[in-house]
């Protein structure tokens, strides 16, 4: 009989990873995903701690949760509910104190150990936590990966954070920065390709800080990374995600300019753009670095599109602060962002902090800044308009017969084309620009010749 699995992602796209990762796993044990919770015999929810909002959505979907298994009980059937992710990793026993209706508790490093802790539930005598780092790697325990894929794939190639920003809960809940090495990542880069996939996005916490062991048995940066993945055939597209400003190395910020596949496109999280505030969130760099580094980048790629992530009214932000992170928005002219206001995060040095912002003055901070973010971004899609680009068709439109990809600066497109399939690479003209993305007109035969 099979069984039926629902997990529901929350947080970074490196969760979404983990989450077909886990899906791939449990399916060896006759798991089959399902699209509702209604429909299934396990319910996985893949958790997000970065902020209070994020990890209260769990609880909330937990409320939920527990009513369906109920009903599903009075009905003589059972309904499994597991907690994964950063949320299980960071409260662990709390978390079947607050909620000792949930079966398992597994932490981002031990998820490969799913299906061996539900054959043990089902006996009724298994551990119920598993939250530990393991000295050996979940991925050496993982299936490969095969099956049809999408024409975008993630990939994973380093994981967990030794920063330590002051506001941040990601070296808590990932543990500390791990590369995988070069020949796992070739290896799961070539099985994705096989199986249809045109784009890889390199994941990681702290991806540039990428040094996994190359088949030299030396250590690789993730820019020696980057031009051994180009070189396997088949591949249109390449991104990694998320850098930090200070592993922008010189080999990095080269490559930008050599790997034709590499988009020009890169999300840069700056955060703020006051020394005094970055200085406070322990990050390492100043406004004027991240200009440098932003100057270096466009020297070698012109076209190259930045986008960040901010936070608004860190413990100690003045009025003048957040005008200079105004002055820096504008200055590199951002063309997509996340601004959130800041979360104070149990057991961080900023949540203690004295100054804390009031809550009006973070909304307020955050209404101009999200304002000025969406004017550039507005800007930024007016200027396609008119241009003939590559877009890579991803998937179906919302409208029947639509079809949607992207530009190689991530714009969305939407557009109808008898012809064009997912995995394509055509040449579109855009006609028209709506609030989220950009309306595109394919001229029938114009696919671009695969750069690979
Ligand atoms: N590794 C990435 C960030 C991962 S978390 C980096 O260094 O940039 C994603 C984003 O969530 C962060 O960039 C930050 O803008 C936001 N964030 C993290 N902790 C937060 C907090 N306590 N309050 C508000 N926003 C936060
Ligand atoms: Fe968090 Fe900072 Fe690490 Fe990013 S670099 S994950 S913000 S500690
Ligand atoms: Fe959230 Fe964990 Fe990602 S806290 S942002 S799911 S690393």
């Amino acid at each position: 009989m099979t069984k039926r699995l629902f997990i529901r992602t929350y947080g970074c796209q490196m969760n979404v990873y983990d989450s077909d990762r886990m899906a791939e796993a449990l399916a060896l044990h006759g798991w089959q995903r399902v699209d509702e919770a209604e429909q299934a015999d396990l319910v996985v929810l893949n958790t997000c701690h970065i902020r209070e909002k994020a990890a209260e959505k769990v609880y909330s979907e937990l409320g939920r949760l527990k009513r369906l298994r109920a009903r599903r009980a009075a009905q003589g059937g059972e309904l499994l509910l597991a907690v994964a992710g950063c949320v299980a990793q960071a409260e662990g026993e709390a978390m079947l104190e607050r909620a000792p209706f949930v079966d398992l508790v597994v932490g981002p490093q031990a998820y490969h150990r799913l299906p061996e802790l539900l054959a043990r539930r089902a006996r009724e005598r298994g551990e119920r936590i598993a939250t530990d780092f393991p000295v050996e790697s979940k991925f050496d325990h993982l299936p490969e990966r095969s099956g049809p894929r999408g024409a975008s794939a993630f990939l994973t190639v380093q994981e967990g954070c030794d920063k330590f920003c002051t506001f941040c809960v990601v070296p808590y809940t990932r543990g500390a920065e791990a590369s995988r090495p070069v020949d796992a990542i070739l290896a799961e880069a070539r099985s994705l390709l096989a199986g249809g996939a045109k784009e890889l996005v390199l994941l990681g916490q702290n991806v540039n800080a990428y040094h996994g062991e190359g088949p030299d048995g030396r250590s690789w940066s993730l820019a020696r990374l980057l031009l051994a993945l180009a070189e396997l055939p088949g591949l249109a597209r390449l991104r990694y995600t998320t850098s930090h400003p200070k592993d922008m190395s010189a080999d990095l910020i080269a490559a930008h300019g050599s790997i034709p596949q590499l988009l020009p496109y890169l999300h840069l999280p700056v955060q703020s753009g006051s020394d005094r505030v970055l200085e406070a969130m322990n990050r390492g760099y100043t406004a004027a670095d991240y200009r440098r580094i932003v100057e270096r980048l466009r020297a070698v790629r012109p076209d190259l599109a930045l986008s960040s992530d901010f936070i608004v009214g860190f413990p100690g932000e003045r009025e003048e602060d957040f005008e200079a992170t105004l002055r820096l928005v504008e200055e590199v002219g951002f063309v997509q962002a996340y601004s959130f206001k800041f979360s104070p995060r149990p057991g961080t040095p900023a949540a203690s902090l004295r100054g804390q912002v009031a809550e009006p003055v973070k909304a307020e901070r955050l209404a101009r800044l999200q304002a000025l973010l969406e004017a550039q971004t507005r800007a930024f899609n007016e200027a396609t308009v008119g241009r003939t680009v590559e877009v890579l068709i991803e998937g179906p439109g919302r409208h029947p017969g639509q079809l949607a990809g992207r530009t190689p600066w991530q714009q969305t497109v939407t557009l109808e084309a008898q012809g064009l399939a997912p995995g394509d690479l055509a040449l579109v003209t855009i006609v028209g620009c709506h609030a989220h993305s950009l309306a595109g007109r394919w001229a029938a035969g114009a696919t671009a010749e695969s750069r690979a």
